[in-house]
């Protein structure tokens, strides 16, 4: 809440009344207990630097109000000079300040009061009333800052936040900037769990009996002995108390570990398919005190064999993950919760099952849904160690920041059943040098000293002999980037080791554009030290999965490898959704990458059929490319399928023969000289037809199409409606070339909170009201505000037929 000046103007008087609403209808300091608020609204924010920016006599009532989660970068402007370069995404960086002020009533003196940050980026610098609370350089690493020493008990309080994203390059990739993951105001009796203060693990699970081992830190800040309770419960998914524990103890000390095992009887395990979570209420009450405190719970075993790979459960499996990036396309780094789960359904929908979280620590809800949904989670800490990738980036803090930020990583995630291997570094440039045998050993014996379930991992893109953090011995899983070609000869060069595939692929692909012939491949770039000279005027890449660059692979070409051994216990691939920044294998006017599987509008690109013939038990057949060419122009026309024998393709009912894959093939292919008209594919088996696909040759474009993924959503601020917005011809084919500009109209409780339409060369801006279709598509995310009612949503564009989707907030 803003402290209210007499001067300020209409507007923003009724934002701030709307405001202390809201405050005096949260539950912000609940007289016993904890208390958890989502400290997100109502932030002061100017965008460069503040001399005294912290000082609480500071007017920023000129600044502007905004809610949280908030990126910056996401609302600038492309440019190749800014200093975060095409590498970067080739947004602007700077300095940013954020200020709240809040009251705490006169009632709370006797609470411990903390604030929590999930992520900042980067350099922050805090302050509560003018007091430093502190500084985080770690743009991915969540902390806590406890105010009650500094707090004004029942007047105002301003917190001040300096960001500092300035000084770049800092990253390989899009970073974004600012306050760019959620805050929350804690508040807790002075005898309470501790931050990240339960730890659960599963020492034996069997399908009969589970042991649950929970060590509670309990904090006693009352600086003298208190008696308390902890009564630990699991409760299962609907409810039921599973099992409990209680113990009494004296907290002699301000910080006391209690260890207690309780045993849930024929638990249900957490699977992919099933991803049971229980919940862990942990209760502390002492005489003037009382905590509760939740844990989700997934009871599970896993093992990675050296020759069968992984199991899951007993069962053998293998991962098949994608790594990704942590921002949200148009969203930018700016995270939320709908558009993360979006993600994640649309991975799930081709059969993925394992993210990577490349390559930092990740926002804590993609770890909740994680475990909601059934994903198997690389957690990993860093891209780089003592020896910089980029001038500014996290190699100046590592030496001082290491320890604190990897254990704070692990104590945060390390009771997320999704979570199952520990990466401590990606193709660390110190992986060829003898600095990583003191290094690899000390980051693995932080990680062992918080958890010893999870495999430690390093992702190495030297992964032969003379890498020296495997020499180290520190790592329990050899993780290879790429080199799909040496994984045949694995045990030979690692007799008895265990193998994780940790980045594979970088297959390079633009949704929509096809370059013949497609039986080629183009290596793109032909080496990774040289400048790229060859590829499309336009910055097109083809998207019949035959464009790679020299360190990477095809789609097919290495998921054929990896199905071939069962020692192979998963792979990561470079990635599931296009991200901003490092535009392989172009630079300017590209910002944003090709490697995506689908790409950063949420439109899949055609290889996503190819894993889900493979990877689901969904029946497909999938043809390519679009049917409007020149003339007698040959065309490959390529057919993912499955269950099916053959595929037979018709132009104009004119049969062009039956394919059928044969030994390993991933797809069938038919060159086919151009005409307009109807292409038609059926698949069969045993001569039944299973599935008819058919493609037509497009007229001009006519009108649009809207299609919202939800058309119900929830009036809390935060909801978001992608609606995707198609140019179709008169009879309803979508027109695969149409760049028409779509202007776009709101009316409701909700605004457009980005746009897009996939193409990794466009500089118009992610925060507008208009989008040009790319290849026919475009899209639009609504965000609902905090009110219900419907919203009108409308579409037009010059000389088409508009359209309109109606969404209701509830
Ligand atoms: C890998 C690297 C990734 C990304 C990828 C692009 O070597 O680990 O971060 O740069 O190459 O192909």
């Amino acid at each position: 809440m803003s402290v209210i000046k007499a001067s300020l103007q209409k507007p923003v008087r009724i934002f701030c009344l709307f405001l202390l609403i809201l405050l005096f209808k949260a539950p912000a300091f609940a007289q016993q207990g904890r208390t958890v608020v989502d400290f997100d609204k109502g932030w002061h924010f100017n965008l460069g630097d503040i001399n005294g920016g912290e000082q609480p006599g500071l007017s920023d009532a000129s600044w502007r109000v905004l809610n949280l989660p908030h990126d910056w970068s996401i609302e600038g402007k492309f440019s190749k000079d800014n200093p975060a370069t095409p590498e970067g995404g080739a947004l602007p960086g700077g300095i940013g300040w954020y200020r709240k002020t809040f009251t705490v009533p006169a009632s709370s003196k006797n609470k411990m009061i903390y604030i929590d940050f999930d992520g900042v980026y980067q350099k922050s610098t805090v302050w509560i009333n003018g007091h430093q609370l502190g500084f985080r350089p770690n743009g991915y690493i969540s902390f806590r800052y406890e105010l009650t020493p500094y707090l004004n008990f029942g007047g105002a309080n301003t917190i001040a936040v300096k960001v500092d994203n300035s000084v770049q390059p800092n990253s390989r990739w899009y970073s974004g900037s600012g306050i760019y993951r959620n805050v929350w105001l804690v508040s807790t009796d002075k005898v309470a769990v501790d931050h990240w203060g339960t730890h659960i693990i599963t020492p034996s699970v069997t399908d009969k009996l589970a042991d649950v081992k929970i060590v509670t830190t309990i904090l006693n800040s009352t600086k003298v002995s208190q008696p308390v309770t902890l009564t630990t419960t699991i409760l299962s998914a609907d409810g039921k108390t599973v099992g409990s524990a209680t113990q009494q103890t004296d907290l002699k000390n301000a910080s006391t570990h209690i260890i207690q095992d309780i045993k849930v009887t024929n638990p249900t395990l957490w699977s992919i398919s099933r991803p049971y979570l229980y919940r862990v209420v942990t209760r502390v009450s002492g005489k003037k005190y009382t905590d509760q405190f939740n844990t989700a719970l997934g009871i599970r075993y896993f093992n990675f064999d050296p020759d069968k790979g992984f199991s899951l459960n007993g069962k053998p499996m293998k991962i098949l993950g994608v790594c990704d990036h942590h921002d949200l396309g148009s969203l930018g780094a700016a995270v939320n919760t709908r558009a993360l789960e979006r993600q994640l359904q649309m991975l799930k929908s081709f059969g993925c099952n394992g993210i990577r979280t490349s390559h930092n620590p990740p926002a804590p809800e993609l770890l909740d849904l994680c475990d909601k949904m059934g994903f198997i989670v690389m957690d990993e800490a860093f891209d780089c160690w003592e020896w910089k990738k980029t001038k500014y980036d996290y190699h100046l803090y590592f030496k001082e920041w290491h320890k604190r930020d990897l254990e704070d990583q692990i104590k945060r995630d390390r009771n997320h059943a999704s979570v199952m291997i520990w990466s401590i570094g990606n193709e660390i440039p110190q992986q060829s040098d003898t600095s990583a045998l003191r290094l690899a050993p000390e980051l693995a014996g932080i990680v062992h000293s918080l958890d010893l379930t999870r495999p430690i991992t390093t992702a190495n893109d030297q992964p032969g002999k003379g890498n020296k953090i495997i020499e180290s011995g520190a790592i329990d899983l050899i993780g290879y980037n790429y080199h799909e070609f040496d994984y045949a000869t694995f045990h030979d060069r690692y007799p008895g080791k265990k193998f994780i595939a940790t980045e594979t692929t970088s297959g390079l692909e633009m949704r929509g554009h096809y370059d013949t012939p497609s039986d080629s491949i183009r290596v793109w770039p032909s080496r990774w030290d040289k400048p790229f000279t060859d590829g499309n005027k336009d910055n097109s890449v083809s998207a019949y999965d035959n464009v790679r660059p020299a360190w990477g692979s095809t789609h097919e070409a290495t998921w054929k490898v990896m199905k071939k051994y069962d020692f192979l216990s998963g792979m990561f691939i470079w990635t599931g959704f296009d991200y901003l920044g490092e535009p392989t294998p172009y630079s300017w006017p590209s910002r944003s990458s090709y490697f995506g599987i689908i790409d950063l509008a949420g439109f899949p690109k055609d290889v996503y059929y190819m894993y889900q013939s493979e990877w689901t038990d969904k029946t497909v057949l999938h043809i390519f490319p679009h049917w409007n060419w020149e003339p007698g122009k040959m065309v490959d026309v390529w057919a993912f399928y499955n269950h099916a024998d053959e595929v037979e393709l018709f132009l104009n009912g004119k049969s062009l023969g039956v394919k059928k894959k044969i030994g390993d093939d991933l797809h069938v292919m038919w060159r086919v000289k151009y005409e307009p008209g109807t292409l038609k594919a059926v698949s069969r088996k045993n001569g039944k037809i299973v599935l008819t696909r058919e493609i037509h040759t497009a007229g001009a474009p006519a009108k649009i199409e809207l299609v919202a993924d939800r058309k119900n959503v929830k009036a809390d601020g935060k909801d978001l409606s992608f609606i995707t917005v198609k140019i179709l011809d008169k009879d309803g084919n979508v027109v695969p070339n149409a760049d028409n500009l779509v202007d776009f109209k709101i009316n409701g409780e909700a605004f457009i909170a980005g746009v897009d339409n996939g193409d990794e060369v466009s500089h118009d801006p992610f925060k507008a009201n208009y989008r040009k279709a790319f290849n026919g598509l475009a899209l639009a995310i609504v965000q609902t505000k905090e009110k219900p009612g419907s919203i009108i949503f409308t579409a037009t564009s010059k000389g088409l037929k508009g359209a309109t989707v109606v969404l209701t907030a509830k």
